[in-house]
């Protein structure tokens, strides 16, 4: 059966999800919703099997929606979200799910209240290079996952109501959630604002989790760099994500260090430890996987239909919102602070 399937948001992402939608075989793409007079006459011409609407109530009204897209700007997803579920429709919201961890935690809980899907657009958790990742951190070939860093720079797309934090580091912080499946225990952040006063176009930013894996993440839409990357350290091996390269998405680093009990040094090298314990560098191949050429948004929207339908859960669903707009929130209270170091409670905790 057909998910019945309505776009609310035509700007400047809400088009992609269009697309997505009115081509996957097990959605209908019925409507389109904007406030804008030009863009629903744009999208409706480019859509022409959609309705275009600029009544969001009427259309939550309607018996043969089944499901809502939201990619509205960030300040109106916890009152479009909220809407929907109490109306009973299914909701996919573009990241991040809400502006505080209060209204994140409430979608959370209308959510599983209604019994409806609740599924939040963080988009890189469909990544095909991630979902390899993730294969090889659980599969124990990378080892302990000790520390990670990530870089999301670039040129542009600068925004006037959000900063590089809830923009950019809302992928980066899912993407790590989602790959090292840890509690995050405390945040940092540093930044600055450049263009506009208040709005931070630079942020340097750290997570600690429980056990002692660390990351950091740097941020910005003033750089010179199109950079889109992630470098992880585990025990074992290593691994980056290259998302600006086209056919070497991951490469993978047979790096490390061993420690070795016993027996005598290696002529040439001094113990590191204590007697008895060695450390050794190894540097052994570097290879790269082969990832699937899939476009993520279309696995991320195929994966909304699947959990519909019940043949999937969502990787990103209204807890994984919650649990990446707390550390949003903890990050953005430490810059607030200028940098200082602010402790998390655990998403999960009820409130
Ligand atoms: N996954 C990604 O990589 C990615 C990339 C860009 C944006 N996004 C997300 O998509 C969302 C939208 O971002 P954008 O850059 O497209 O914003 P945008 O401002 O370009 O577009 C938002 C559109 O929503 C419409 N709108 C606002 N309130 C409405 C309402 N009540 N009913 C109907 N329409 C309404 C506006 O008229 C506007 O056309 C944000 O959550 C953003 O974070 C995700």
């Amino acid at each position: 059966m057909s998910t019945n399937v309505a776009v609310v948001g035509l700007g400047y992402w809400g088009p992609n999800l269009a697309r997505n939608f009115n081509r996957l075989p097990g959605a209908e793409l019925r409507w389109l919703c904007d406030l804008s007079e030009d863009l629903r006459r744009q999208y409706g011409e480019l859509f022409p099997r959609a309705t275009v609407t600029d009544d969001y109530d009427a259309l939550l009204e309607r018996d043969d929606l089944d499901a809502v897209v939201l990619a509205t700007p960030v300040p109106t997803h916890h009152v479009l979200a909220a809407k929907a579920l109490r109306a009973g429709k299914h909701v996919f919201v573009e990241k991040p799910l809400a502006l505080t961890a209060a209204d994140a935690r409430e979608l959370a809980e209308l959510a599983e209240e209604h019994d409806r899907v609740l599924f939040v657009g963080h988009l890189l958790v469909y990544h095909p290079a991630v979902e390899r990742m993730r294969a090889m951190i659980e599969s124990g070939e990378l080892g302990d996952v000790l520390y990670a860093y990530s870089h999301r720079l670039n040129l542009g797309q600068f925004r006037r109501d959000e900063n590089a934090l809830w923009s950019l580091g809302v992928h980066d912080v899912a993407m790590l959630m989602h790959l090292t499946g840890l509690e995050p225990v405390e945040v940092t952040a540093s930044g600055e604002s450049y263009l506009h006063d208040g709005v931070e176009d630079v942020v340097f930013g750290t997570i600690r989790f429980a056990g002692g894996t660390m990351a950091h993440i740097h941020l910005s839409w003033l750089d010179p760099h199109k950079v889109r990357r992630l470098t992880v350290v585990g025990s074992s091996k290593m691994v980056v994500f290259d998302d600006m390269q086209a056919d070497r998405k991951l490469t993978v680093y047979d790096k490390g260090f061993t420690r070795e009990q016993g027996g005598d040094a290696t002529p040439g090298q001094a113990p590191a430890r204590s007697y008895g314990e060695y450390i050794t560098k190894r540097e052994g191949d570097i290879w790269i996987p082969r990832v699937p050429n899939d476009e993520p948004l279309r696995l991320e929207c195929q994966r909304f239909l699947d959990c519909i339908s019940g043949e999937a859960d969502p990787r990103s669903d209204g807890r994984d919102g919650l649990r990446v707009v707390s550390v949003l929130e903890g990050m953005q209270q430490s810059l607030e602070q200028g940098g200082g170091v602010v402790p998390l409670v655990p998403a999960t905790a009820s409130s």
